[in-house]
């Protein structure tokens, strides 16, 4: 997979994508991420991307002509599966949309700034807007890199042990189990019997209804109404 961003701020998304796991995909060439500064898409000495907001009120708007000059060059050497638009008015991103994010062979992601895009570049070039949850940032790069990573740590061979990304929360509409690790007692707080016993099947088991419990508790929301309001769960999905 490959995914191109385009920012203001190229700064902001150094970081994210040369380290752990997005950096192991990327040296193992499964996934690779470019970002393209859209100042080098501007023209003139001040190398102008934004501009007043026709209407007047406060806050800068970003032109269409430099994002336009931008995607028409990188649409020359790739076609995108999704132009992507990040802006808290899109679609709020969940599992089920990284899962299908990550099929894709080729993604475009354009970070909006100050008071966002003209609304024509929405009309003519995007295909898809992700919102990453009802606040505001001060510009569409993190939500950027929270989606890239979203979707790449789900790419076949990106995770060494590949199960750990089909247990994690949502990927079954439930949160995670609780996990532990040695010492097997810390101070009187002991590790639950059964993750000791060796017991796969009941092992499953426990993590399954620990699943639902803690479900139940923290995220009523994903639990099917039938499912809601039961107190044992017998069907073991794990
Ligand atoms: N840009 C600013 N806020 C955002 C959000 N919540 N999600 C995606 N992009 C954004």
């Amino acid at each position: 997979m490959h995914i191109d961003i385009i920012t203001v701020v190229p700064d902001l998304l150094n970081g994210p994508f040369s380290h752990s796991i997005l950096k192991r995909a990327e040296d193992k060439g499964i996934a690779s991420v470019k970002v393209h500064n859209l100042r080098d898409y501007a023209t003139g000495k001040q190398k102008q991307v934004d501009d007043y907001a026709f209407g007047g009120g406060a806050g800068m708007v970003m032109q269409i002509e430099p994002i336009a000059r931008c995607i028409e060059a990188l649409q020359k050497e790739r076609t995108y599966d999704e132009i992507i638009y990040m802006t808290p008015d899109g679609e709020t991103f969940d599992q089920p949309m990284a899962n299908a994010l990550s099929l894709h062979q080729n993604l475009l992601i354009l970070c909006g700034h100050y008071k966002g895009v003209d609304e024509r570049v929405r009309e003519r070039f995007i295909t898809k807007e992700i919102s990453i949850g009802d606040f505001v940032l001060s510009g569409g790069e993190l939500a950027a890199a929270v989606v890239a990573d979203a979707i790449i740590r789900l790419i076949p061979g990106v995770l060494n042990d590949e199960t750990s990304a089909l247990t994690d929360s949502f990927q079954d509409g439930l949160l995670a189990p609780p996990v532990y690790t040695r010492p097997a007692e810390y101070e009187g707080m002991k590790v639950p019997e059964v993750l000791l016993s060796g017991h796969e099947a009941k092992i499953n088991e426990w993590r399954f209804e620990a699943s639902v419990r803690r479900t139940r508790e923290r995220r009523p929301d994903l639990l099917s109404k039938e499912e809601s309001g039961k107190s044992d769960v017998k069907s073991n999905k794990k």
